[in-house]
């Protein structure tokens, strides 16, 4: 373990960037996060609470250099994690570039599957490293970040990562180094399809997952993704208790069979829903791009077609001009005719 605290700059600090800077400032760290005014004048008025859905509570007052909203703030430290959303990650690269050291390793625990990239373009001497957040938090109240579901961190696999690991074991986020980061980042992108449908049911996930026809969706857009990720000769992981190949039939399962079977997927927070919600709710763009986007390009350069994930693209895109929500047998047909 290291002696001196591991400085960590958080670059876009909401809410996966707050629950993981909470983590790591209750081990100890030393954790500077950057973001926006809105959230800098709350933690004026409320402490960073961070909770999870096995009972796990930490709270914090944070000083003012603990939560800052300038870049320069992460100057000097040893270990940047990006947590803007992929809209903002070739800014985010920008504004971090003056600040860091060469060779500072910089992850990106963002989803999508071209964040990190965007980076290594804008940080050409940092040591830029694709992650992945496996669970889901929400801001549950002002300043208070909730895990609603469950999972550990993943992050590509470089020696250079090697001393931070034990920070990440004490704040109860192991991080696993990956040599197959890519298939990684392929299969959280097939569990992230249901961003999309949820969203646009407009429920909480464990309602929205209740509803056979909601499944049916999901199972439409995962098993186009899982046949142009073979055309395309891209392997997929085990994220969950199942083979990737095996979730579009198990969503397909009729109601009595799917809770038996997918238990443990249903034992989720019953608030908990997907960011994207959040953002059509907040009036913000969403990462529609950056999810069932980059499965239409992947498609496009195998000159193949993505139909129901370019349909899905489209209602969200609608969605984010003119707010509306689906019910399921509506969804399933605007799918099917895809
Ligand atoms: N939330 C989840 O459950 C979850 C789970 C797994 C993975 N993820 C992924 O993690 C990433 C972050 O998601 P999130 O839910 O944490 O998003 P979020 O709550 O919107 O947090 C990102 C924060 O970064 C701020 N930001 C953007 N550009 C900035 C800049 N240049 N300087 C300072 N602050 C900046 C944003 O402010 P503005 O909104 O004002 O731009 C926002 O407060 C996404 O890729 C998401 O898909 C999320």
């Amino acid at each position: 373990m290291h002696h001196q605290p591991l400085r960590i700059a958080i670059f876009g600090a909401g809410s996966i960037g707050c629950y993981l800077g909470g983590r790591l400032l209750s081990a100890g760290a030393d954790v500077i996060m950057i973001g926006r005014p809105r959230l800098r004048d709350v933690f004026k008025q409320h402490p960073l609470v961070i909770t999870d859905y096995h009972g796990f509570r930490f709270q914090s007052q944070l000083t003012e250099p603990q939560y800052s909203i300038s870049a320069e703030a992460a100057n000097g430290a040893d270990l940047v994690l990006v947590t803007v959303k992929s809209a903002a990650t070739a800014e985010a690269g920008e504004q971090l570039a003056p600040w860091l050291r060469a060779g500072t390793p910089v992850i990106s625990l963002q989803n999508g599957i071209s964040n990190a990239d965007t980076l290594k373009a804008a940080l050409p001497e940092a040591t830029v490293l694709a992650g992945m957040v496996p669970f889901n938090v929400l801001q549950q109240h002002p300043g208070h970040f909730h895990q609603g579901t469950e999972g550990h961190l993943m992050a590509e696999h470089h020696p250079g990562l090697e001393p931070v690991l034990p920070w990440f074991e004490k704040a109860g986020l192991p991080l696993e180094l990956r040599t197959d980061i890519k298939a990684v980042m392929w299969s959280k992108l097939l569990l992230n399809l249901n961003n999309p449908i949820n969203a646009l049911s407009g429920l909480p996930l464990l309602d929205e997952l209740s509803q056979r026809d909601f499944r049916r969706c999901l199972a439409l857009a995962q098993q186009e993704t899982l046949d142009i990720l073979k055309a395309a000769g891209i392997p997929t992981v085990k994220l969950t208790g199942l083979p990737m190949g095996l979730i579009p039939p198990l969503m397909r399962s009729p109601d009595w069979l799917f809770t038996r079977l997918a238990r443990k997927m249903l034992m989720i927070d019953p608030v908990a829903r997907s960011s994207m919600w959040e953002d059509l709710e907040a009036g913000r763009p969403t990462e529609i791009d950056w999810i069932n986007g980059e499965v239409v390009k992947l498609a496009t350069s195998l000159n193949l077609k993505a139909p129901v994930n370019q349909q899905l693209v489209t209602l969200v895109h609608a969605c984010e001009k003119r707010p509306a929500t689906w019910r399921a047998p509506a969804l399933l047909s605007a799918l099917k005719n895809a």
